[in-house]
């Protein structure tokens, strides 16, 4: 069970073009493609003839045609031509889902294709700002990776930063075991602050050259359903414990679900210090996603256990604390979405 009230991101911008491309969110097959004025369109990736999946048709003017036998769907996902027939009949017809492109990524909202669900108003200012991606005062280096776990496995991992030191010793890791940490829930948004000691910096950041010793603040927000954003400061710590020159690094991450256990995460990393060096950004790139792999193999080989015995017992500690909170706010809009069903049925 998904939260359907939500945006989610669908795919990455440069993804969509004239050739549909079809991808399974939420359970369901969704087909996207960008109009003649280049708009991203999103439509049910099923044929409503005999089910054939329409990713694999063509794109015509603004329309989708089945690849099968020959329908063809309007953007609001009607019939509107059949080969041999002069007028569809109004049945004929697939969801279309409401888009939007912001912030390098395209977003989809996944409650109109859910029936019974209740009538919810996609609202676009629970798209989180996620401008680092693509604003000039940043250099931003992303990516798209499909992973075979649950999508709340990888909210954890994100939450739970305690795993730097260790899955990622030598591309991120850091010495930050004692760290400080909080993390308040506001509404559906939750908040936490890792602040480390005084540390050799991590592996990533001696390479971009900021200082002999660091401290690290990372505040991570995370707002339903599962976007994570990572603001991580590093501060040089001169002598007498002076602060000099400070870097930050955003870490925007996106999980859809694509069924149960797969998901589809999309990344970026964005700096604001020497953004017009694109060998820096290639590093970044390299590095972060290097990293992303590791928590990947971990994840995944996480999932593969769960599956033996998805009841076995488990202990939480401080560090849960955000993954746990975040799982709550999951919780409580599903609750929200089950009860506005009921009211609506
Ligand atoms: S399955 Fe699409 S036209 Fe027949
Ligand atoms: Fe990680």
């Amino acid at each position: 069970m998904f939260v359907k009230n939500a945006w989610y991101v669908a795919a990455s911008w440069d993804e969509v073009s004239r050739k549909p491309l079809g991808r399974v969110l939420l359970g369901e097959p969704v087909v996207l493609y960008r109009k003649e004025d280049g708009t991203a369109m999103a439509l049910e990736d099923r044929c409503c003839h005999r089910r054939a999946p329409l990713h694999r048709g063509e794109v015509i003017g603004d329309a989708l045609q089945c690849g099968y036998h020959g329908f063809t769907f309007d953007e609001t996902g009607a019939c509107i031509k059949i080969p041999g027939m002069t007028t569809p009949p109004k049945t004929a017809k697939i969801k279309s889902y409401r888009v939007v492109e912001r912030h390098k990524w395209i977003w989809i909202w996944m409650g109109s294709a859910a029936p019974g669900m209740g009538e919810a108003t996609p609202d676009e200012s629970m798209i989180p700002d996620f401008h680092q991606n693509d604003h000039p005062k940043w250099a931003s280096a992303r990516g798209y990776i499909p992973l075979a776990a649950n999508y709340l496995l990888y909210v954890d991992n994100l939450l739970d930063l305690s795993h730097v030191g260790f899955v990622h010793r030598d591309v991120i890791g850091s010495d930050d075991a004692d760290a400080e940490l909080k993390f308040e829930r506001h509404e559906s948004v939750v908040q936490g602050v890792r602040q480390s000691p005084d540390m050799a910096p991590p592996p990533l950041y001696k390479k971009l050259g900021i200082g002999e010793t660091v401290r690290q603040k990372k505040i991570m927000t995370f707002t339903p359903a599962s976007h994570i954003a990572i603001d991580i400061t590093t501060s040089e710590v001169l002598a007498g414990g002076k602060v000099g020159r400070e870097a930050h690094i955003f870490v925007l991450n996106s999980i859809t679900p694509e069924r149960e256990n797969t998901c589809h995460y999309f990344w970026a990393s964005a700096r604001d210090f020497d953004t017009a060096n694109e060998q820096m950004t290639e590093l970044v790139h390299r590095e972060t996603l290097r990293a992303f792999i590791q928590d990947k193999d971990m994840v995944e080989a996480q999932q593969k256990v769960i599956d033996l015995d998805p009841e076995a017992a488990i202990v939480s500690v401080r560090a849960d604390s955000g993954g746990l909170l975040a799982r709550r706010v999951v919780a409580d809009a599903l609750q929200k979405e089950s009860a506005g069903a009921s009211i609506s049925n």
